[in-house]
């Protein structure tokens, strides 16, 4: 059997089937006690990062890596992390700390859902076929993007249990989109407010990406083609007439389905959310594709969790990397947390399986850092296990 110790990014076998490598990953152990897992493929996270960027086109890896503008926002969402510690608290007597919780009523196994990622082809077959499956078999969750590969029905069929969430944008086709899941079997809406326009992704416009549009036209099923280039220069395009809150409140009202507001980094933007109807935001800078330079998603979190206060619940994403970084998240007022480029990376270097072991990586860390701060469920997390590093 291939020695699957060697890291993944110089293992010949793993190149040649990261799939099947993957899985033996998630094999116990059988040659008795070691120290940490000797047939671990993916034994953390960098080395399922390095993998997928491995198999994927110089302009796919811009198209996934890159940010918007000259791309601070991006460095300021993984900086915005390094400002925090965890609290630690030796003997606390905490063990087996328990990650369960829920979110707009969906149960979870941890505190994790997969964020919306449109053109998902682009990384691995499967798309999003493969993270549904891999979130039913987490207990997770999957966002389901409108610019994705397959179609809403088609990931419910595949996961109905974890395709519980369809996103989706504020444009003309809302309500036909919102029905389309909702009979689908959703059970809420994640609506897209940072995104009237694409933003200017310089990486992708000095590459001439040029991708088939197909790869973000799975919902799109049965329309010509020109359809689906007109929807992408809408998107790309600064004329088309955008929705404001309160077409955004009537349009939402009528689709009864609730409904999240995905990329509120303001007191502002949540009290218009709360307003026009929103069940749960997420804080969220779209990791740093939208707006540049815009505030880290994590410095906006304490702001906008205060100004919800309690009212709605709270999702958070953008720069989160680690099992560590979900902690922090969560001690800043995050219910929930949205795995963005994270499941990309799993998707890309071993579909199911790649995603499956990224979730389990995560909680995996996540339960360590919780067991060495003393916090015994996730429900308990609050300010106060976490501490501003001094400048
Ligand atoms: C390749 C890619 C495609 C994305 N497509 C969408 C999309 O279609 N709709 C959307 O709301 N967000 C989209 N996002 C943003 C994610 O939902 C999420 O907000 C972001 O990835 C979180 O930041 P992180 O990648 O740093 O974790 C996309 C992100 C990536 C990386």
């Amino acid at each position: 059997m291939t020695d699957l110790s060697t890291p993944a990014t110089t293992d010949p076998a793993l190149r040649a089937d990261p799939a099947e490598s993957a899985e033996a990953a998630l094999r116990a152990d059988a040659a008795g006690p070691t120290m940490y897992p000797q047939e671990s493929g993916f034994a953390a996270l960098g080395e399922i990062r390095d993998l997928a960027l491995q198999q994927l086109s110089p302009d796919v890896v811009d198209y996934l890596e890159g940010g918007a503008g000259a791309e601070a926002t991006l460095r300021a969402n993984r900086t915005a992390f390094d400002r925090w510690a965890i609290r630690p608290r030796p003997m606390s007597g905490v063990s087996a700390p328990a990650t369960a919780t829920s979110f707009l009523g969906i149960p979870l196994a941890a505190p994790l859902l997969t964020a919306p990622f449109g053109g998902d082809g682009l990384f691995h077959d499967g798309g999003h076929l493969a993270v549904a499956r891999a979130n039913a078999a987490c207990g997770t969750a999957s966002i389901v993007p409108e610019a994705g590969s397959y179609s809403y029905e088609r990931v419910a069929e595949e996961a109905p249990r974890a395709a519980r969430i369809a996103q989706l944008h504020p444009f003309d086709h809302f309500g036909e989109r919102a029905a389309r899941a909702k009979r689908a079997g959703y059970s809420a809406l994640c609506v897209t407010v940072d995104c009237p326009t694409a933003g200017f992704r310089v990486r992708n416009r000095v590459n001439r990406f040029n991708p088939d549009l197909g790869y973000f036209a799975g919902n799109n099923e049965g329309a010509d083609a020109p359809q689906v280039a007109e929807m992408f220069e809408r998107l790309l395009g600064l004329s088309a007439p955008a929705w404001d809150w309160a077409r955004l409140a009537e349009a939402a009202g009528r689709c009864g389905l609730p409904w999240i507001a995905k990329g509120v980094l303001t007191a502002e933007a949540a009290e218009r959310a709360i307003e026009a109807g929103a069940c749960a935001l997420v804080v969220s800078n779209h990791g740093a594709r939208q707006l540049d330079p815009a505030p880290a998603s994590l410095d906006a979190l304490p702001e906008v969790a205060e100004a919800a206060a309690g009212r709605v619940e709270i999702a958070f994403d953008s720069g989160v990397r680690t099992g560590a970084d979900v902690f922090t998240a969560l001690a800043l007022g995050a219910d929930v947390v949205l795995l963005g480029r994270l499941a990309v990376y799993g998707l890309a270097a071993g579909g199911e399986v790649g995603v499956r072991r990224t979730v389990e990586l995560v909680v995996e860390e996540l339960r360590t850092v919780m067991m060495l701060a003393g916090v015994a469920s996730v429900g308990e997390l609050g300010p106060r296990d976490v501490l501003r590093r001094p400048r």
